[in-house]
């Protein structure tokens, strides 16, 4: 590197470490150290980085704090039923991560002696650790010098050099690479990379930067050419699909709502949704009757509710119908606490539940799912 590239860099990392000292986040609850600490704990940091991930700061802090106190270290993960650690994960969308944790917490304990691995390698063979995550763990938690690359980084620094080009392309986000490893500086790595997170999130925005307050805008190229919201480069964009489903909110006379629950892996793996219609069945009522031994009575839409996956846009349909006590004949008798018992007769218990939103306790339940729930009971 030549003498002007290194002043160029150290300019770059120190004018961020004193916004830092003024502007940075210093008392999230997964940055609390004893003073005499000088390192914070892996497991802490590890879960707050995955909660991150596709999370606001605001959305994540009392899904980490219930989820600590609920699993306070590797082993308490490690042991839990898949189930409890998807009902702390309910609401927080993309399921995957949740999974990862959970296998990746039971990798540490069988392999690791249930200490945290602290080599670059070890941390990115965990499951849904990839190399930004994994060095911001290690940077974090150990003050390690590991150059981090997530989304903010990549829109501080595709600015600062006026890099044109998709940054999920190899060659761009090789490049970016490079210059977040030589950025990086040797001391303070830890407040580093927390101000370069928090320089990305709430000044450097995507769409309204606050380029006045900007204590680099003389040196960023985006901000110098007058432009800086065009990097970095979108996606190229391909058309969004659409999927449409209709979901069917049965009801029992004990206000308890039929749940199934979804097959391990997939859209919404593992977790507990309404019974979901194929698109070819039109009557519902035959559908119940073949599919799940019971009979309903005609059902209501509901207002449609839409929700956004990563590679999709799906509409859902709610119809709310009831359980049918005149024309199922002996049902009549067993409705409200012993339907359990009856659907256990046609249904497996541990894939179908009979659920009361209001009054029983919390489980594994997609935003989605939540929403059509607060739509039942407003
Ligand atoms: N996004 C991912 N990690 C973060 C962190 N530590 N602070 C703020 N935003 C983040």
């Amino acid at each position: 590197m030549t003498a002007n590239r290194k002043k160029l860099k150290s300019d770059f990392s120190q004018s961020l470490l004193k916004w830092f000292d003024h502007h940075g986040r210093t008392s999230l609850p997964w940055q609390s150290a004893l003073p005499w600490q000088q390192t914070r704990d892996p497991y802490h940091i590890w879960i707050s980085e995955i909660m991150l991930q596709q999370t606001q700061v605001e959305t994540v802090i009392s899904y980490y704090q219930k989820f600590m106190a609920r699993f306070p270290n590797i082993d308490s993960l490690a042991n839990a039923e898949a189930e409890a650690v998807m009902t702390y994960w309910s609401g927080l969308g993309y399921y995957a991560r949740a999974r990862n944790l959970h296998r990746a917490a039971q990798q540490i304990r069988d392999q690791h002696d249930g200490q945290f691995p602290l080599s670059l390698d070890q941390v990115m063979a965990l499951p849904g650790i990839g190399r930004s995550t994994a060095s911001a763990i290690l940077a974090f938690s150990q003050n390690a010098r590991h150059p981090i690359l997530d989304g903010n980084v990549k829109r501080v620094l595709t600015r600062y050099f006026a890099i044109a080009g998709y940054p999920g392309t190899k060659a761009v986000e090789n490049q970016l690479w490079i210059l977040a490893e030589q950025l990086t500086p040797n001391k303070r790595v830890a407040d580093y990379t927390q101000a370069i997170m928090d320089f990305g999130a709430t000044l450097c925005t995507r769409s309204g930067p606050d380029c006045s307050k900007c204590p680099i805008n003389h040196k960023c190229l985006a901000f110098l050419q007058g432009n800086p919201t065009s990097y970095p480069t979108p996606k190229p964009k391909t058309p969004r699909l659409h999927r449409q489903s209709r979901m069917l909110l049965i009801s029992n006379s004990n206000s308890e709502y039929l749940l199934i629950k979804r097959p391990p892996s997939g859209i919404w793996g593992g977790l507990w949704v309404f019974p979901e219609l194929s698109n070819a069945e039109q009557d519902f009522q035959c559908w119940c009757k073949k599919e799940l031994g019971i009979a309903v009575k005609s059902g209501k839409n509901m207002a449609i509710v839409h929700h956004g996956f990563t590679h999709f846009e799906l509409e859902i349909q709610p119809i709310h119908c009831t359980v049918d006590r005149v024309s199922s004949g002996f049902m009549g008798g067993f409705m409200g606490g012993f339907m359990g018992g009856f659907i256990g007769g046609i249904m497996d218990t541990d894939r179908y539940l009979w659920y009361n939103p209001l009054a029983n306790a919390p489980i594994a339940i997609p935003a989605a799912i939540k929403n059509i729930f607060n739509q039942l009971v407003k």
